[in-house]
């Protein structure tokens, strides 16, 4: 179990869209370095709490705190700027850029120049040095070759390694991927399990949605079930498999469906 204070604390978080409870009463804590898994059947809140956490979306109630402060409320730049980061569902680039720009977006997403800093030359530096890190990140997901290619050449699963390089570029302390197995091969699905345990080596936190149980399991070190928006189930991963409710709510629906 992790000691010490969490980074993220998620407390009675609810979301409501009209009649329908999307995000319903939901506690979660993550620490620095851990992957927290948090799976559920389609239509269970995953991405909606994501969406709540990062201020893409207004929370009809609850509490979250990041490194100890209030974050719920705050727009999305600031919470970003605050190092919280997410890949998305799909993949969304810049298109007609090359991949080393497209990284570099996302150094800027968090890091703008002020205009001191462009006035006293400070700007020049900080774009090389971005560079650099930009450059590190590229050979960090394993596209080295293919930094200055347009984005556009990549195939889906490459361009599914672009997006995580361009959130670590804005320099999270808390990474949320959501489905980032969803449409890799196996090989690729491998490679993206390296990234992320690489990831949480270097210490920032790791959220993952993820509905492919082979990829998650072993990679989570605890996970959150989420069913209708609550959370049914929670703890190790051999535990979460096992219990009752996950069995019915999730592993038989999808057990069935195959
Ligand atoms: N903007 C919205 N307006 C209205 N309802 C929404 C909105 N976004 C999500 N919902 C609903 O909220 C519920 C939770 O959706 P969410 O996308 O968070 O589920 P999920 O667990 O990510 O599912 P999936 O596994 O299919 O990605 C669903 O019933 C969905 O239809
Ligand atoms: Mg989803």
């Amino acid at each position: 179990m992790p000691s010490g204070d969490a980074l993220l604390e998620v407390r009675g978080l609810t979301k409501r869209f009209g009649g329908l409870t999307a995000v319903s009463q939901l506690d979660f804590d993550v620490y620095e370095g851990e992957i927290l898994g948090i799976i559920g059947p389609n239509g269970a809140g995953k991405s909606t709490t994501f969406s709540l956490i990062a201020g893409a979306l207004p929370a009809s109630g609850g509490a979250v705190r990041f490194a100890g402060e209030p974050i719920l409320g705050l727009p999305p730049h600031a919470i970003a700027a605050r190092g919280i980061l997410r890949t998305f569902q799909r993949n969304r680039p810049f298109a007609g850029m090359p991949v080393i720009d497209n990284v570099l977006v996302g150094a800027h997403t968090r890091f703008a120049s002020s205009l001191l800093s462009v006035v006293f030359g400070r700007a020049i530096h900080e774009e090389a040095e971005r560079r650099r890190h930009a450059e590190e990140l590229i050979e960090f997901v394993g596209l080295g070759e293919l930094k200055d290619v347009p984005v556009n050449s990549l195939s889906f699963g490459q361009g599914r390694l672009l997006e995580i390089a361009r959130a670590l570029a804005g320099k999270p302390r808390l990474m949320m991927f959501d489905e980032p197995a969803a449409g890799l091969t196996g090989a690729e699905s491998e490679r993206l399990a390296g990234i992320i345990r690489g990831i949480a080596a270097r210490g920032i936190a790791v959220l993952l949605i993820e509905h492919d149980m082979r990829f998650l399991l072993p990679l989570a070190q605890r996970v959150v079930v989420l069913n209708f928006g609550a959370k049914i189930a929670d703890g190790l991963p051999e535990e979460v498999r096992n219990h009752p409710a996950v069995r019915d709510a999730y592993l038989g629906e999808h057990a069935a469906a195959r």
